[in-house]
């Protein structure tokens, strides 16, 4: 049966090499992107969706959401993907229009349409995810399953010690998604350090493939890569939506996994937006998240490699 996959993402240089891979893989089962504001601010989210959509002449409709999360003001990580979130490589990305509606609106369009079947990607902070719940409570029981992009299931942070980007962003929104019954699969940034780091011979192969996606796939991740260097002392750049993105395409990416209970800390410091993960049996609470622990990073680079060729 054909995949119906909709898309949210914060559009900086990571989230770009995945929407690469969707496009790629996913072709016209791709039934919509939605915007959010994260790494970079709305309108810049969408400018870079589209940028990369026009990249692979695909026609996918792209929808802006929300400009700020729920209860808190925005915090973008523009000191980690650049001002203009892909690098500032100067790369020419433009002024254009972004699809008639919001990104909530058409999430949950969609999710009437495809009602059962529609599989939902989330790549950024989860304010539209949320706000789509709060409007139709029910569109959690139409959305067969979200694979989200976020938190960790060790608790290594990556904007504290402790909380994951996206979540921390947003803990609100994020703290009504994981308490609703939604099924949910978590690919943490534990994945992202442990699976898919590319480190600089890696990117310089990737970049030999030639073509245009691969040079933006690659280049994009230049300020990215000084982050790393400088803050999280990994050797290379990681692609913490990429390896997400491999995951929703096969169980092939996925070696051990587990079903959990997740809850998000609202607090203020070092542990605002943290996973809290009950794995306990005798959870308190119903255990809707399936919690990715082990992926294949050989299915990952395959993956990634052929959505650059
Ligand atoms: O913590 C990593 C996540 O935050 C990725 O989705 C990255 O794009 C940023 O949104
Ligand atoms: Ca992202």
């Amino acid at each position: 049966m054909k995949r119906r996959i909709f898309i949210d993402t914060d559009t900086a240089s990571d989230d770009a090499v995945a929407l690469l891979m969707a496009f790629e893989h996913f072709e016209s089962s791709l039934v919509g992107i939605g915007v959010v504001a994260g790494n970079v601010p709305l309108q810049q989210g969408v400018q870079n969706a589209m940028f990369v959509r026009d990249l692979v002449n695909m026609l996918t409709p792209v929808y802006a959401g929300a400009s700020e999360p729920i209860a808190r003001p925005l915090e973008t990580a523009q000191n980690v993907h650049g001002q203009d979130g892909m690098g500032d490589i100067g790369l020419p990305i433009g002024q254009n229009f972004a699809n008639q509606g919001h990104a909530v609106d058409a999430l949950i369009d969609a999710a009437d349409r495809y009602s059962g079947s529609l599989e939902l990607v989330t790549l950024g902070p989860l304010t539209n995810i949320a706000l789509a719940i709060s409007e139709k409570p029910e569109i959690v029981h139409q959305i067969k399953r979200c694979f989200i992009m976020g938190g960790t299931s060790d608790n290594i942070g990556n904007v504290t010690p402790f909380s994951e980007f996206n979540m921390w962003v947003d803990p609100e929104a994020a703290d009504i998604v994981f308490r609703s019954c939604l099924r949910k699969v978590m690919i943490g940034w534990d994945i992202s350090r442990k699976y898919a780091v590319i480190n600089d011979e890696e990117a310089q192969i990737l970049r030999s493939l030639g073509t245009e996606k691969a040079r933006v796939a690659v280049d994009s991740q230049k300020v990215l890569r000084q982050f790393c260097e400088q803050e999280t002392g990994i050797d290379g750049f990681d692609l913490p939506d990429p390896i997400a993105m491999s995951v929703v395409f096969s169980d092939e990416a996925v070696i051990r996994s587990i079903a959990s209970s997740v809850r998000i800390s609202l607090e203020d410091g070092s542990k605002r937006g943290m996973t809290i993960i009950d794995h306990r049996d005798n959870a308190d609470h119903e255990k809707t998240t399936v919690i990715v622990l082990e992926c294949n990073r050989q299915y990952f680079m395959d993956k990634l490699i052929q959505s650059l060729r």
